[in-house]
C-alpha cells in the first residue's frame, strides 16, 4: 500500500505495554536516523539521544519520576531526548520535534512508543531531570525533555477516527 502521513498519524496511539522482545539494532538505528533528521533552529542542532537497552537502567530511569511512568515498566528500549541547553534557547522546541520524528519512524516499523515526560516533572525526592541526568551521567548542561519508551506493541489501542477531529480549535481569518 501507498505510504500515507495522515493514516499513520490516525493510527498513532500512545504504548504503554510492550512484548519483552529486545529491538533489532537495525531498528533502533532508524528511529536514532528519524530523530537526527529533525529540523532545528538556525539549524543549531542541540538535541542529543541517549539509547538504553538494558532493563536495569530503565527500571532506574523509572524511578527517577513518581507519576505517568506506566511505559517504563515493559519498554524494551528507552530513548533519552535531552538537549543542549548553551547550544540553543529553544531546545525544547528542538527536542519535541526531535521525539515526535521518532514516535512517528516507530509507528511506520509496525513498533509502539510513548512520550515520557521528564522536564518540569518530579521524582518523590528531586526534580526528574536531575534525577536522569545523575543516573545517565549527563553533563549540567544538557536539558532532558522526555524518554522516549518504544518497543513492540502488547495493548491494542483504536486509530482515530474523524470525529476525534476537533475542527473547532482552527480559527480562520482571525480568532
Ligand atoms: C508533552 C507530552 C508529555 C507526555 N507525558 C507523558 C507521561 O509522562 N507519561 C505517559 O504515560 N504519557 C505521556 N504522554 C502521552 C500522552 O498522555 C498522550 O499522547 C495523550 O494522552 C494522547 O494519546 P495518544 O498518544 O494515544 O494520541 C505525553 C505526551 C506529550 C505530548
Amino acid at each position: 500500500m501507498e505510504f500515507n502521513l495522515l493514516d499513520l498519524l490516525m493510527k498513532r496511539r500512545s504504548i504503554r505495554v510492550f512484548k519483552k522482545e529486545k529491538l533489532e539494532n537495525e531498528l533502533i538505528q532508524k528511529l536514532i536516523k528519524a530523530g537526527l533528521l529533525a529540523p532545528s533552529s538556525k539549524n543549531k542542532k542541540p538535541v542529543e539521544f541517549i539509547v538504553i537497552d538494558d532493563r536495569d537502567t530503565i527500571l532506574k530511569l523509572k524511578a527517577c519520576k513518581n507519576k505517568g511512568i506506566i511505559g517504563l515498566e515493559t519498554a524494551p528500549c528507552a530513548i533519552v531526548v535531552i538537549g543542549d541547553r548553551e547550544k540553543s534557547d529553544v531546545w525544547i522546541e528542538d527536542a519535541s520535534i526531535a521525539a515526535s520524528y521518532i514516535q512517528l519512524e516507530a509507528e511506520d516499523l509496525g513498533l509502539g512508543t510513548v512520550w515520557i515526560q521528564m522536564r518540569k516533572r518530579f521524582s518523590d525526592f528531586d526534580n526528574a531531570e536531575t534525577e536522569v541526568r545523575k543516573v545517565l551521567n549527563i553533563p549540567e548542561n544538557y536539558g532532558v525533555l522526555c524518554i522516549i519508551a518504544v518497543g513492540y506493541k502488547n495493548e491494542i489501542r483504536n486509530s482515530y477516527n474523524e470525529n476525534d477531529i476537533d475542527n473547532s480549535k482552527v480559527h480562520y481569518g482571525k480568532y
